[in-house]
């Protein structure tokens, strides 16, 4: 493929790093290059505390063990999102309840929330900020869960340096999580960053992804390390996808984050101007950080958007569907609670187009053009 969905942009501190850390010979979690990038990725996302772990999946699964979520609970899961929200609330034995999204920003949809919320009683939500676009209804969901003792998890994977109200995203709710896999925002292969205001809350996510082994200092008998206090996983980050991690989020603010914009920006206009949809809308008080650019085909049946997808592909373009509805999914414990079915609609409408950081204008036009014809 000639264009890619996004490819990495890597420079020569990410190798800095890395050398550094096999020159430490120390391989494994708690590594100094993933301490550092821990607290620089707490600075920039105004969450005082974070941790690198192994996946986004791993960190859903820990973010809702932290919170208790178990059997008998239930959790509020967008029907348009990445399978791991749905797969983390199975793996804590819990029942997610599907809800529908609203069409300007992919976002929980909040008349919805407050249906579902109303009628099961769920003990948390996971909110997801979509393609780096953050959710339009977020401040009032945040206002009703907190009202009625509902936790959140936001989930920023899509969208790490987007802002609300002048307010990064990640920061509204009670645990914030991001996947920083390689195609993401910042990436480093496979791997997550958890992060909290709560102490509280993160004392337990570290705990338990330490295998549930208390922290010990080197004064501490030998004989105690192991001593555990439950069931517990193995999530940390290892020492060298740290050291990539660290190279990365000293390069977002400066490097990553302006050119992700800049493409987007440029997408939104070049789109426009040849009389074609961008997939989200952009709303009023929000700073979208366009992690992937999408064109919406409001008039094009199912039919015509997969043969244009796949002719796309013939002439190197990497194109992705947008997310299956979750309720579509089978062996899960679910409900679908909303008739709306926006999320059927926009992934039978929608192209999920290149995004690489590097992408010139050029390349934007010759994109669009190729959908045009
Ligand atoms: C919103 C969202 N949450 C979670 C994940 C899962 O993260 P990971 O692939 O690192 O397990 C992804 C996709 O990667 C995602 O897009």
């Amino acid at each position: 493929m000639k264009y890619l969905i996004n490819k990495p942009n890597l420079s020569n501190l990410e190798k800095k790093y890395v050398l550094n850390a096999l020159k430490t010979t120390w391989l494994s979690s708690n590594g100094s290059n993933t301490k550092i990038f821990e607290s620089k990725f707490s600075k920039i996302t105004k969450n005082k505390y974070s941790l690198a772990v192994q996946s986004g999946t791993a960190a859903l699964h820990l973010a809702l063990k932290s919170l208790g979520v178990k059997k008998g609970n239930k959790v509020i899961v967008p029907n348009y999102t990445c399978v791991s929200n749905l797969s983390s609330v199975s793996q804590c034995g819990a029942k997610s309840i599907l809800v529908d999204i609203e069409q300007d920003t992919f976002g929980l949809d909040y008349n919805l929330v407050l249906k579902a919320i109303n009628k099961f009683r769920p003990k948390a939500l996971q909110l997801v900020h979509v393609y780096g676009f953050p959710a339009r209804d977020t401040i009032k969901i945040i206002k009703i869960c907190k009202k009625r003792n509902i936790k959140i998890i936001e989930d920023t994977s899509e969208s790490l340096g987007a802002k609300l109200n002048n307010k990064m995203v990640g920061t509204f709710g009670d645990i914030n999580v991001t996947s920083i896999r390689s195609e993401k925002m910042i990436g480093v292969g496979e791997g997550a960053v958890i992060s909290t205001k709560n102490k509280k809350i993160f004392e337990n996510i570290s705990l338990l992804a330490s295998r549930s082994a208390p922290f010990r200092k080197s004064t501490d008998p030998y004989w105690k390390k192991y001593y555990v206090v439950g069931e517990g996983y193995n999530y940390l980050m290892p020492h060298l996808l740290g050291s990539v991690a660290r190279a990365q989020i000293e390069r977002f603010n400066t490097v990553l984050l302006k050119k992700k914009i800049s493409v987007g920006k440029n997408y939104f206009r070049i789109l426009k101007k040849n009389n074609l949809a961008f997939g989200q809308k952009l709303i009023k008080n929000s700073k979208p950080v366009f992690w992937l650019n999408s064109v919406l085909f409001n008039k094009n049946s199912k039919k015509e958007v997969r043969k244009i997808g796949e002719m796309l592909k013939k002439k190197g373009i990497e194109v992705r569907s947008g997310f299956w509805p979750l309720n579509l999914l089978k062996n899960f414990d679910m409900k679908y609670v909303t008739k709306k079915n926006i999320t059927k609609r926009i992934f039978e409408k929608i192209i999920i187009l290149p995004s690489s950081y590097d992408l010139k204008i050029k390349d934007i036009n010759y994109i669009v053009k190729s959908i045009k014809k």
